[in-house]
């Protein structure tokens, strides 16, 4: 390492584990110990304040994980996951990017609010080829924890380790002693190191679930927690087709504080949080005065028996250092938010399932066609739309819904609570279930929508919605 490296990596691990927003100071007196698992950070080149700017390259790269021989990988600026983002809400984004790959990619900014065209589909860019490169500028206008991946053969992409995050702060963030973005994810390793590109009939139905667990890319990733600290945990699950449920024994609640698209007005208290590919949570304990402990996933029935696997363990946390006297208490309360009017005389109704066609080979679809071949939605700007997701098929699907949030109504004609309402952009629909959902869709363009396990979504359970 030179000595700018060495630099960067302590401002990273203190820019990762404090999570001081820039016009919060530091909470408390003791610096917090760093992590194994410090997140590398974007490097912003642009003196404005205002403005988030940075230079962003796909390219093959070598990583190693655990105890496993090297591994090649494909990876923005180098590291899996790629350079953490951390900007506010109102800051403008300016990526420079460019394509080393030998094969054409995008980046779409999952759950992020922006114009159509910066959305890095195919509905409205062109790929990137080999040796290109694309602007994506936008601001961002909603706080709460993103990420970034790529949205061709995006099953492939985002499993060799294309995939980052973007944490964007608002005014009202509450405060903690630590904050931590952990980022989920898991890859099938073969003994000699190469990631499986092999996928057996399980797989294919079901996702790629590797065996190897990650956390921000490290394998038995290790975390500090400090006695007594108040912990606010950011969580994004990357993972093709691994649901996390995630339990720490010892721990016997954590309060759910945020999702998706930012702030619960009612958080709530789980033992478990179970959390989907491409959702996110925000979640916030009381560190234990003694560890260590263990953050574990627990089994979760998500089709074809698949709740019969054992609980495995995701990352090893340590208790250490000076006991923090947290005077905090956890957030009971945030802003409101706008609750959306399902009146939409018609609904759009989409049926998820799958199907074999005559060769035998396994499809995903929705209204009984396969993408491309699933008809176009269109609708108008600005109006208030409620999807009927219907899932027949005999397995849970994560319905992410591209450039707007979601409410939910319903839950197979269950009204949802009030208290439950958030703002979501992916949301599992259980098998056998139909989930009714309202969203304002007010900005024009080619939106994609799809299941987020991503075998499924490049299996053709994926549709375009387009607003004019
Ligand atoms: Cu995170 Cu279209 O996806
Ligand atoms: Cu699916």
């Amino acid at each position: 390492m030179t000595l700018a490296q060495v630099l960067l990596a302590s401002v990273a691990a203190l820019v990762t584990v404090c999570g001081c927003g820039a016009n919060e100071r530091p909470t408390s007196q003791q610096q917090p110990s760093a992590d194994d698992v410090a997140l590398a950070p974007a490097r912003d080149i642009n003196p404005d304040p205002g403005v988030f700017e940075l230079n962003l390259e796909a390219a093959a790269a070598t990583k190693v994980y655990g105890g496993s021989p090297a591994t090649t990988v494909w990876a923005y600026n180098g590291t899996v996951p790629g350079p953490f983002i951390d900007a506010k809400v109102g800051d403008t984004l300016i990526i420079h990017f460019r394509n080393n790959l030998p094969e054409p990619t995008t980046i779409h900014w999952h759950g992020i609010r922006l114009p159509a065209a910066m959305d890095g589909t195919l509905a409205m860019q062109k790929p990137v080829p080999p040796g290109g490169s694309f602007e994506y500028r936008y601001t961002l206008k909603d706080a709460g924890l993103y990420w970034y991946h790529p949205h061709i053969r995006s099953d492939i992409q985002v499993q060799k380790g294309l995939y980052g995050v973007i944490r964007v702060r608002g005014a009202d963030e509450p405060s903690s002693d630590d904050e931590k973005v952990l980022v989920l994810d898991d890859v099938r390793l073969k003994p000699d190191g190469s990631l499986a590109e092999f996928l057996d009939d399980e797989a294919k139905m079901l996702g790629r679930e590797g065996n190897t667990i990650l956390v921000n890319g490290a394998a038995l990733a290790t975390l500090r927690l400090r006695p007594g600290a108040l912990v606010r945990l950011r969580i994004v699950n990357v993972a093709n087709g691994r649901f996390f449920n995630l339990r720490i024994p010892g721990i016997n609640s954590m309060r759910v504080i945020g999702t998706d698209g930012g702030l619960l007005p009612a958080p709530y208290d789980v033992a478990r949080l179970l959390i989907s590919p491409g959702e996110r949570y925000d979640v916030m304990f009381v560190a234990p005065s003694a560890g260590p402990l263990d953050l574990m996933s627990d089994p979760y029935e998500r089709g074809h028996e698949t709740g019969m696997k054992p609980s495995v363990k995701v990352a090893s946390l340590l208790v250490e250092g000076a006991a923090v006297g947290s005077a905090r208490a956890l957030p009971s309360r945030f802003a409101e938010l706008q609750r959306l009017p399902a009146t939409d005389p018609t609904p759009i109704q989409l049926d998820l399932n799958e199907k074999f066609d005559a060769k035998g080979e396994l499809f995903f679809t929705i209204n009984d066609a396969v993408f491309p071949d699933v008809p176009m939605i269109m609708t108008k700007s600005g109006n208030v739309r409620v999807f009927d997701v219907r899932n027949v098929s005999e397995m849970d699907h994560p319905f992410h819904l591209h450039g707007f949030f979601f409410q939910v109504v319903s839950r197979s004609g269950v009204a949802e609570p009030a208290e439950s309402l958030a703002q979501k952009d992916t949301i599992i629909v259980p098998m056998k279930s139909t989930l009714r959902l309202v969203s304002r869709l007010d900005e024009p363009g080619g939106w994609m929508y799809h299941c987020h396990i991503l075998e499924h979504a490049e299996g053709g359970m994926m549709g375009e919605i387009v607003v004019q």
